[in-house]
C-alpha cells in the first residue's frame, strides 16, 4: 500500500514539477475528496468550501446523480469526439441548453472544454456574423486565459506580462465599479460620467460601424462582484442596438443559478444577449463549455471553425445532463437566492458591527464583501489576508478578488446548518480582527492575485 503522505509532502513534491503559473497561492492544501459543501485534504481535515471551487461545482461536491450520470456514461462511452459524429447525451443536452438560453427565438450552441474557449468563441462567431473586427470590454473583467479570453480581460498584469502581442481589434472601457464612484456623485451622475468614459473611444478612434461586439459580465465575478448598474446597462445596450454591435456576456462564474437566477443577465429587465458563455458548474465542473446564441449568428461560420476533439464529449455531456437534472429538481436556482438573502442579512449585520467591512454585495449565494481600512475607506489587503486566513484556520475556505475582497460562493446545496457554521467562523474571525488579535501567515506575500 502507499504510504499516506502529508499535505506539505505531496505539495513539496508537485512544486519539482509544477509551473508557477498555473495556480494562485492560498493554503497548502491538497483536496482529496468532497461531499456537497464539504470538502476534506489528504491529511483529512474537513472545511467548509465557501468557494464551490471557483462557482464551478454549483451542485456541490460528488453529488450522487452527477456521480451516476458520469459512471454510468463512463462505462458505456468515455469519448467519441463530436467533431465528427454526435452521441447521444451532448445530442439531448444542445436543445435543453439553447431552450434555458435567455434568448428569444431560435439558438444554437458549440461546445468547448473550458469558459476560456467559450470566450474565444464568443470573439470568433461575432466576428464572422457581422464582418466586423473590434471587441470592446470591460477593465476588471475576468474572460480567461487562452489568447482571445486574455485580451478581452484585465484583472491582473501577469495575465498579459511578457506575452504579447495580443490579440488585435480589442479596445477596453472602465467597468463602472463602485469604488469608482466620486464623493458626493449620485448613483445617475455616476452612471453619466461612466457612460461618457464608454464613449470615448467611439468619438475618437474607433468607428462603431467596425465593432463586432461588446462583451460584459453582468456581474463581473472575479473583479469583485460587482453588479452593473441598470441604467448604465441599458444605456451600453440601446448604443449596440443602435450600431449593429451585439450584446455578448459572459456566464462563465454568473450562469447556472449562482446569483439566484439561472443567469445574471435576469437581473437587468429589458436586456437580451445576442451571444453568451457559459462553463463551470454546467457540467458540475467537469471540463464543458459553451457558446450560445442566435442561429444566424451561430451560423456565420461554416464546419471546422469551432471543434474540438473532446468538447461535447459523452462524459461532460451526461455530467451537464444530470446537473441540469439537479438544479430543476431542488429548486437550486431558488435555493440560492432564499439562502442569498440570509447571507446578505448576516454580512449586513456584520456590516453594522465592524467598520472595517465596507460593502457587502450579494446576488444569491453569491457575494463580494469588501474588507477597507476604516480610517481611509481604502481596500485593506493586510486585514484581508488575515481574514481568510483565520477563517481557514477555523474550517472554512474562502479567497479573495481584487486582494480586498471575500469572495462567497459555496455550492448552491450548501446546508443551512453548514451556512450558520461557515458564518459563526466568519464571525469569529471578523472579531479578532477587531480585537487586534490576528497576524498575517508568514507567507503573506505570495497569496492572491498580484
Ligand atoms: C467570468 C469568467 N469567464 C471565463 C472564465 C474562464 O473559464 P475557464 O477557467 O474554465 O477557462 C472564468 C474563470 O474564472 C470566469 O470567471
Amino acid at each position: 500500500m502507499e504510504e499516506k503522505k502529508s499535505n506539505q509532502q505531496m505539495l513539496a513534491a508537485e512544486e519539482e514539477a509544477f509551473s508557477s503559473a498555473a495556480r494562485i497561492k492560498y493554503y497548502d492544501i491538497v483536496i482529496d475528496k468532497g461531499r456537497g459543501a464539504i470538502i476534506t485534504d489528504v491529511e483529512g481535515h474537513d472545511y467548509i468550501d465557501l468557494l464551490a471551487s471557483a462557482s464551478s461545482t454549483n451542485t456541490g461536491h460528488a453529488h450522487p446523480k452527477v456521480v451516476k450520470a458520469i459512471a454510468d456514461q463512463a462505462a458505456r462511452l468515455i469519448q467519441y469526439t463530436p467533431a465528427y459524429f454526435a452521441n447521444s447525451q451532448a445530442a439531448r443536452l444542445a436543445p435543453r441548453l439553447a431552450a434555458l438560453a435567455p434568448i428569444s427565438g431560435p439558438v444554437e450552441v458549440a461546445w468547448g472544454n473550458s469558459g476560456s474557449d467559450a470566450n474565444d468563441a464568443i470573439i470568433k462567431f461575432a466576428r464572422a456574423a457581422t464582418g466586423r473586427q473590434y471587441i470592446v470590454s470591460f477593465t476588471g473583467a475576468y474572460h480567461g486565459s487562452t489568447y482571445g479570453s486574455m485580451t478581452i480581460s484585465s484583472v491582473t498584469l501577469n495575465m498579459s506580462r511578457k506575452m504579447g502581442p495580443l490579440l488585435p481589434g480589442v479596445v477596453k472601457v472602465p467597468f463602472p465599479s463602485p469604488w469608482d464612484k466620486l464623493a458626493g456623485e449620485s448613483d445617475d451622475q455616476f452612471v453619466d460620467r461612466m457612460y461618457k468614459a464608454f464613449l470615448q473611444p467611439f468619438e475618437t478612434y474607433l468607428p462603431a460601424e467596425e465593432v463586432a461586439a461588446i462583451v460584459i459580465e453582468p456581474i463581473q465575478g472575479d473583479g469583485g462582484i460587482i453588479k452593473v448598474p441598470q441604467a448604465y446597462m441599458e444605456r451600453i445596450y440601446a448604443f449596440a442596438k443602435q450600431n449593429g454591435i451585439l450584446f455578448a456576456i459572459d456566464e462563465v462564474n454568473q450562469g447556472m443559478g449562482r446569483t439566484g437566477k439561472w443567469w445574471s443577465i435576469q437581473h437587468f429587465p429589458g436586456i437580451e444577449p445576442d451571444l453568451m458563455s457559459v462553463g463551470k458548474s454546467l457540467a458540475s465542473g467537469m471540463p464543458l463549455s459553451a457558446v450560445v446564441g442566435r442561429k444566424g449568428i451561430m451560423e456565420a461560420l461554416g464546419p471546422a471553425a469551432n471543434v474540438y476533439t473532446t468538447a461535447g464529449n459523452p462524459v461532460t455531456a451526461a455530467a451537464a445532463n444530470a446537473t441540469l437534472d439537479v438544479i430543476e429538481e431542488e429548486h437550486l436556482v431558488e435555493r440560492s437566492a432564499k439562502l442569498g438573502q440570509k447571507a446578505k442579512d448576516f454580512f449586513d449585520q456584520e456590516q453594522a458591527k465592524y467598520d472595517f467591512v465596507g460593502d457587502a454585495r450579494l446576488y444569491g449565494l453569491n457575494g463580494g464583501i469588501s474588507i477597507v481600512d476604516p480610517a481611509t475607506g481604502k481596500g485593506d489587503v493586510e486585514a484581508t489576508t488575515k481574514l481568510m486566513y483565520r477563517i481557514f484556520e477555523l474550517g472554512a475556505i474562502i479567497i479573495s478578488l481584487r486582494g480586498n475582497i471575500l469572495r462567497f460562493q459555496p455550492p448552491l446545496v450548501i446546508t443551512e446548518e453548514q451556512l450558520d457554521k461557515a458564518f459563526a467562523i466568519i464571525d469569529q474571525a471578523f472579531a479578532e480582527l477587531a480585537a487586534g488579535k490576528l497576524s498575517l501567515p508568514s507567507n503573506a506575500e505570495e497569496l492572491g492575485w498580484e
